[in-house]
């Protein structure tokens, strides 16, 4: 709005490995999607260059760009992006459409038996839940076989249990070899990365690896953290005072 210039990202350095799990988290507002589009090809920089597997994104024209993105890179986003009144069978062939001039059904088919979805394929979105939903988005998104995942917030509108087998699937395609970036605002899913990276006002502000020691730590910060926001809120209605010390919980380092 007006002359005001909002830098969604500035100064990120950041190299994923093939076959990492990482996730992202962040207040709302941080960047996270923006570094999202950005790593897959959505969006352009301003400044600074990308690079997959060697290539240099910003020397590709778009029809190169829109190919690396289907042919290597699945995207799921919080609210599915499905086409509601297609089956989910169809849903899933949509990237092959774009990738081959000719493609068997049962490639689709074979994809949403992977998350468990074989027997709804001719169901349309309108006609499942929301974790059914996601795990149709996760069947289109896998279709081509990419080497990367990049999800944003998948969970984001899931219940706890459906959230959990979500998660399952994207640790079940973690170990087929699928390097995973994952944005969550939930610490109790991040965790479940090899390595969380947490933004700051377009900034990368922590970046840590999580093994067995650190994923309790990071969870009792966080469970602490939240036991402060409960007992301030109760004390604010009552009219008390508590504790101000919350923000160094709510750090993942
Ligand atoms: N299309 C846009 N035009 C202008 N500013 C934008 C645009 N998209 C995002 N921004 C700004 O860039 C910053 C980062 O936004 P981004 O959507 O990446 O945050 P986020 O961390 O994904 O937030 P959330 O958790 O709410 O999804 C914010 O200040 C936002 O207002
Ligand atoms: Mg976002």
């Amino acid at each position: 709005m007006g002359d005001s210039v909002v830098n969604a990202l500035d100064g990120v350095d950041l190299h994923v490995a093939a076959g990492e799990f990482v996730a992202i988290t962040g207040a709302s507002g941080s960047g996270k999607s923006t570094l999202m589009h950005l790593l897959g090809g959505l969006d352009r920089p301003t400044s600074g260059t990308l690079e997959f597997d060697g290539q240099l994104l910003s020397a590709m024209n778009e029809k190169q760009l829109a190919e690396l993105r289907n042919r290597r890179i699945g995207f799921v986003f919080q609210t599915f992006n499905l086409i509601n009144r297609t089956s989910a069978l169809d849903n899933v062939c949509v990237p092959l459409m774009y990738t081959r001039r000719s493609f068997s059904k049962k490639t689709a088919r074979a994809a949403l038996e992977r998350v468990g979805l074989g027997k709804r394929a001719k169901h349309t979105p309108s006609e499942m839940s929301g974790g059914e939903c996601q795990r149709v988005a996760i069947a289109r998104a896998i279709v081509n076989e990419p080497a990367l995942l990049l999800a944003d917030e998948p969970t984001g509108n899931l219940d706890s249990k459906t959230s959990e087998q979500i998660l399952q699937i994207v640790h079940e395609l973690h170990a087929t070899g699928i390097t995973i970036l994952l944005v969550t605002h939930e610490m109790d899913v991040a965790v479940q990365a090899d390595r969380i990276i947490q933004m700051k006002d377009g900034r990368i502000v922590e970046d840590t690896a999580v093994d067995d020691h650190r994923r309790d730590e990071i969870l009792r910060l966080n469970r602490d953290s939240h036991e402060r926001m409960f007992r301030k809120k109760a004390a604010a209605r009552t009219g008390t005072s508590t504790d101000n010390h919350s923000s160094e919980a709510k750090r993942v380092g």
